[in-house]
């Protein structure tokens, strides 16, 4: 479903989030390191740089993503998975879990978040970002077009991505004894080239509906929606703006007393 190449366009304004995560992450030597939804890798690469005696462990359901990161020159102690985050466990507790812009395709952040402290040992780190821009006019849009009657029977059980709230994630990881640090911030990104909107949008969110929809159907939505998101989001000589919205989570396990 995934395609690297075209989640390789903007890959700036893409990897900032990542690194504005990582700086708040209070772990100086880790033992064992996981970047969950790790894509094509070279993310999960500099927490190799950054931990230079740790294991780090890049997870990733998608076939295609996972070939483009074991493509990558890599030092012997950084490993690549092909898996399931529903379902994948480490061998060992994680002394940080890292998961940039790919918690928001699992459902039910409430048993998902139990999950992945379960994996941490005393002492160590979850750290994730996740995109919280569904009500923005680019997904209300999407939503719109998801509804016509040509293509809602197609795409009925495709799902959506979704966050949940500072205050969620606040109140689920405290009460599971995490010291959490959570934030959110809006990147107003101007974004080069024509249909700039679109082209961001076909390297993430539309990904699993135009792979619902097949290339015939897939052309049509693409074209009832271009229209739409060239009104909402107009191009300046200088670049399209489009505003980006990201919740970010640090949360600490204590350590064992
Ligand atoms: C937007 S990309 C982010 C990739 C990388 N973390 C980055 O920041 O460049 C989301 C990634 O999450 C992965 N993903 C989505 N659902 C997943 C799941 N259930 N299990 C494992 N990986 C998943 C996708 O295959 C994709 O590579």
């Amino acid at each position: 479903m995934w395609d690297p190449l075209q989640y390789a366009h903007f890959r700036d304004a893409r990897k900032r989030p990542f690194f504005e995560l990582l700086a708040r992450v209070p772990a100086s030597a880790p033992a064992l390191v996981a970047d969950l939804g790790c894509g094509t890798g070279d993310l999960t690469l500099t927490l190799a740089e950054r931990w230079p005696g740790s294991r780090v462990l890049g997870v990733d359901s998608s076939e295609a993503m996972v070939s483009e990161a074991l493509r990558r020159p890599a030092p012997e102690r950084v490993r690549f998975e092909l898996a399931d985050l529903a379902r994948w466990a480490p061998s060992a507790p994680l002394d940080v879990l890292v998961s940039n812009a790919a918690l928001h395709w699992l459902p039910d952040h409430a048993a998902l978040l139990s999950r992945l402290v379960g994996l941490i040992a005393p002492g160590g780190v979850l750290a994730f970002q996740v995109p919280a821009n569904f009500e923005e006019p680019s997904h209300r849009l999407i939503d719109e077009v998801r509804a016509l009657p040509r293509f809602a029977p197609a795409l009925a059980s495709v799902r959506r991505g979704h966050a949940e709230s500072l205050a969620f994630y606040e109140a689920h990881l405290s009460a599971l004894g995490l010291a959490v640090d959570a934030w959110e911030t809006a990147y107003l990104h101007v974004l080069p080239g024509e249909d700039a909107v679109l082209q961001w949008l076909l390297g993430t969110t539309l990904r699993p509906v135009l792979l619902a929809l097949g290339p015939s159907e897939g052309e049509a939505f693409l074209d009832t929606l271009r229209p739409l998101l060239r009104q909402a989001y107009p191009a300046a000589s200088h670049g399209t703006p489009f505003l980006f919205r990201r919740r970010f989570v640090v949360a600490l396990r204590p350590s064992a007393s």
